[in-house]
């Protein structure tokens, strides 16, 4: 598994850490109330678990899995809801949980669609954030880590479905996806 592997960019010990803290910080912000939590399927599961177990306040969990359309449309924003949430967030506290924020493109769709239903209040956690590749400025209430523009897996993100349960986030070998895929940063 690991030969596919350039490097390890944030170990196992170093992510448990900042989620430990994250989950600090957001039960501070929430005491006293009860928290809706959004995981973004798929990339967002294991973020989500672990965050998640790291809160002391009041919890439920729902999740949404989104698909944006083909590559050619991308720059629109336009994301396709591929399975909604169960529940009606009318006047709940929700948290949005993603694993990463690239383009920003899904959480900006996200963000503005959830809000036409009336929450009492949303927030966004990630644990990534890219930001050399962003083309929507999306609003970030909780992050994890700021990454430079490498392709990376693990830890819940995938390359064409796999790696994600690998337990660091590493970046993956340029021969892996280059050919197979047209990038920007395959040379
Ligand atoms: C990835 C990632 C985020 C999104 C970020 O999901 O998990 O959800 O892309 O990219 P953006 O900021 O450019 O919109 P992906 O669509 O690969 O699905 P997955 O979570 O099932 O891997
Ligand atoms: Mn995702
Ligand atoms: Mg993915």
């Amino acid at each position: 598994m690991y030969e596919d592997m350039e490097r390890v960019l944030i170990a196992e010990d170093e992510i448990a850490r900042r989620v430990r803290e994250l989950g600090a910080e957001i039960s501070r912000d929430y005491a006293g109330k009860e928290l809706l939590v959004v995981g973004i399927l798929k990339g967002a599961v294991i973020f989500m678990a672990d965050l998640v177990r790291c809160l002391n306040i009041p919890v439920r969990l729902d999740f949404m899995a989104v698909s944006s359309y083909g590559a050619s449309s991308e720059s629109s924003g336009v994301v396709r809801i591929l399975k909604d949430l169960e529940q009606n967030i009318e006047g709940l506290d929700v948290l949005i949980v993603e694993d990463i924020v690239d383009t920003g493109l899904t959480l900006n769709y996200l963000r503005e669609n959830l809000l036409t239903r009336g929450p009492a209040s949303l927030k966004i956690c990630t644990l990534l954030d890219k930001p050399s590749r962003r083309k929507v400025n999306v609003q970030v209430d909780y992050n994890g880590f700021v990454i430079p523009d490498e392709f990376v897996v693990g830890y819940g993100l995938d390359y064409d479905g796999r790696y994600r349960h690998l337990r660091d986030i590493l970046i993956l070998k340029r021969q892996v996806y280059c050919g197979k895929e047209q990038r920007e940063n395959c040379t």
